[in-house]
């Protein structure tokens, strides 16, 4: 009852940020060591798509807790699940005992993932520990030592992750040396394209010159592919942008791989559970990937990774790889339940839809624009990427920044991603009339920082 408040819509009562915010942001600072905010939201609950700070106001959340609450905030049947399994037992370990809930959550991670089900699941706890488990398994079973990596990508900050990470050089200031065997390509962005062919007609011109990159530049000149255990690679550059490469770059990619007997690593951390709107955007590109990482939205919050690997990956000798949380009580109930929901309730069906509505209104701010260069994404996986120039694509990171301010002033949460882009990925339980909502607070915020 108390929630149907946070319903209503956005609702901003203080200047922002407001005096009890402004009291916990100087704690925070006080008392932990972080390097990352990004905007001074203070939240106290969460409602479908709304977050309310301590100060009563209510935004219109189209960060989804960067792509971890998919499901939206406050889903009962998840809360009734935690909560039951919350009183029966909440940790035990999983990595010397047993229990049937994390068979289960598996059972179902596998049920919606891509291509064949003769699959296993390696529990970890975050998307950077899933990409290690994914890497370790690699080099176990292939025994190389080399790999593949892309420039714009992001794979997390642990050590062996962060050897993979490419989307800003502050992640790695004062980090070296990092995981050694790690060559990084370009990665085929229509828009910014990085191989400077003159006038590119199609986009499998893009796809060919990246994989021609990898064989005639890399294969071909230094790096043995015998010595290369996997590509790991994201369907959708997330923090590097938003980019969607060309439909056929993953299938071209994958094939060569194998050719080569390497495997193929999809990070699909950010792109999963429904968020392009298919449960894994792997399948939008057609493939099935010998290995996928995933996090974030696997448990709508509750932290979990996973590798989910071809069975015959499996690593291979007790005591190779493990770690204490993986697969936790309360994650493993909440992920099988966050799946579920995600079935149930047609999540991905209306990512797709209103996911259209949405790059639909973003197109029609882009005409309005001059600055807004780029409208691209898939499903409610969308981006805006601001220009100085539309011929030039000159990045226009402060109007970026404004525009992601001022939004912030109206009550709509939003994120940037690479140089200049800004991400929006609502819930996928998000609806048009909320679509609305957040193009008219958009509309007025880019007015306003012009
Ligand atoms: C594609 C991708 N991989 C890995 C990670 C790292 O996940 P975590 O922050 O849970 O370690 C992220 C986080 O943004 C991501 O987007």
């Amino acid at each position: 009852m108390e929630n149907d408040v946070l319903l209503n819509g956005v609702r901003i009562t203080t200047e922002l940020p407001g005096p009890n915010a402004k009291k916990i942001m100087a704690e925070d600072e006080k008392y932990l060591a972080t390097s990352t905010k990004s905007l001074p939201v203070v939240a106290y609950r969460g409602q479908g798509c709304y977050i309310e700070d301590v100060d009563d106001n209510v935004f219109l959340d189209f960060s989804s807790g960067i792509s971890t609450t998919n499901i939206g905030y406050g889903n009962e049947y998840v809360i009734s699940k935690v909560q039951e399994q919350l009183h029966k037992l909440w940790h035990f370990a999983g990595t010397d005992f047993y229990y049937s809930e994390q068979v289960e959550a598996a059972k179902a991670l596998i049920g919606v993932s891509p291509g064949s089900h003769d699959k296993k699941v390696f529990y970890a706890n975050s998307g950077a520990e899933s990409n290690e488990a994914s890497l370790k398994l690699a080099r176990s079973y292939t025994k190389r030592p080399q790999f593949i990596g892309f420039i714009g990508g992001f794979h997390g900050r642990t050590m062996g992750a962060l050897s993979f990470t490419a989307s800003q050089p502050v992640h790695h200031e004062g980090f070296f040396p990092e995981m050694a065997g790690v060559t990084h390509i370009p990665f085929p962005d229509p828009y910014r394209n990085p191989f400077n062919i003159d006038g590119y007609e199609e986009p499998e011109d893009l796809t060919n010159a990246a994989i021609d990159y990898l064989e005639d530049y890399v294969f071909g000149k230094f790096l043995p592919s015998n010595d290369v255990a996997a590509i790991l690679v994201e369907p959708i550059q997330g923090e590097g942008g938003y980019i969607v490469p060309p439909m056929d770059f993953h299938k071209k990619l994958m094939e060569l791989a194998h050719d080569n007997e390497i495997l193929y690593i999809m990070d699909e951390v950010q792109t999963g559970f429904g968020r392009t709107g298919y449960f894994f955007a792997s399948e939008y590109f057609g493939v099935d990937p010998d290995i996928m990482s995933v996090a974030k939205s696997i448990a709508s919050g509750i932290p979990m990774g996973a590798s989910v690997v071809k069975s015959k990956y499996n690593f291979e000798k007790s005591g190779l790889h493990s770690n204490t949380f993986g697969g936790n009580l309360l994650a493993s109930v909440s992920s099988r339940a966050t799946i579920e929901e995600i079935k149930n309730k047609n999540m991905v069906e209306n990512a797709r839809k209103v996911g259209d509505y949405l790059n639909k209104r973003l197109h029609e701010l882009q005409e309005k624009y001059d600055n807004i260069g780029d409208v691209r994404g898939l499903g409610l996986m969308q981006a805006i990427d601001f220009v100085k120039n539309r011929k030039t694509k000159a990045h226009f990171r402060g109007l970026r920044d404004k525009t992601i301010e001022n939004a912030y002033k109206n009550g709509l949460i939003l994120l940037g991603a690479g140089e200049s882009a800004i991400r929006f990925i609502p819930p996928l339980i998000v609806n048009e009339k909320q679509i609305d909502e957040a193009i008219d607070i958009l509309d007025n915020s880019i007015k306003k920082a012009l």
